[in-house]
């Protein structure tokens, strides 16, 4: 009895299952420690292949780092010449001229460099800003016509510079606009922008170099 009950039950036939799972499914999410070491080879191979450019010569990364050297060649006529130096006799801000206009060409030869702007232009239109011979203090002193030096200043250094250097149109509008907004006109190009930006930056470490020095003990 039992077994005919047994047998009148139907057996199931097994179904067999397509294999339609996708193969990204099957391919488990990598490691912690996979993705890490993964990063750092890929690190190791750009900082390799940087090292390599940059013996040959031909990095992008390295042709817009600022070099000292590079900057003294590209102002080293003005920084030598007998006029100019004579900047050194004129106070400005917390030291003599000479010492303010070398910082601000400086800077504005990083900045530019960076940028990938003109930076000869930065750099000469910097140090040629403030190229006037008298301490502006003693003028404004004497001056009956009671002149503004903010303003009349950048007129007088393009002149000094044409006088002794050759000047581009980029750096006579760096010297003439590195007063902005004191001058009523806006810089006309952005090493001139650079420049006044970089006057200012100057002019700011100046006072707290200063400052900081004459509160140490
Ligand atoms: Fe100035
Ligand atoms: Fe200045």
């Amino acid at each position: 009895m039992l077994s005919d009950t047994l047998t009148s039950i139907p057996i199931p036939i097994p179904i067999p299952i397509p294999i339609s799972i996708p193969i990204f499914q099957l391919i488990t999410a990598p490691s912690v420690e996979f993705m890490l070491a993964a990063s750092l080879l890929i690190l190791l191979s750009a900082v390799h292949v940087h090292y390599m450019m940059a013996r040959a010569d031909t990095s992008p990364v390295q042709k817009l780092l600022p070099r000292r050297v590079e900057f003294v060649s590209i102002v080293q006529d003005i920084l030598l010449h007998e006029e100019f130096i004579k900047l050194k006799d004129y106070r400005h801000h917390t030291n003599h001229i000479y010492d303010h206009v070398n910082r601000v060409a400086y800077i504005s030869y990083c900045i530019a460099k960076v940028l990938s702007l003109n930076y000869t232009a930065s750099a000469r239109g910097g140090l040629l800003h403030d190229f006037f011979l008298y301490d502006w203090r003693e003028r404004k002193a004497t001056d009956n016509s009671k002149a503004l030096h903010g303003r009349e200043h950048p007129q007088i250094a393009l002149d000094n510079a044409r006088r002794y250097f050759p000047v581009s149109e980029r750096e006579a509008d760096s010297i003439l606009k590195h007063m902005f907004p004191k001058t009523s006109s806006p810089p006309r190009y952005l090493e001139s922008v650079v420049v006044s930006l970089s006057d200012k930056i100057a002019t700011v470490i100046e006072y707290f170099c200063h400052l900081a020095c004459r509160k140490r003990p």
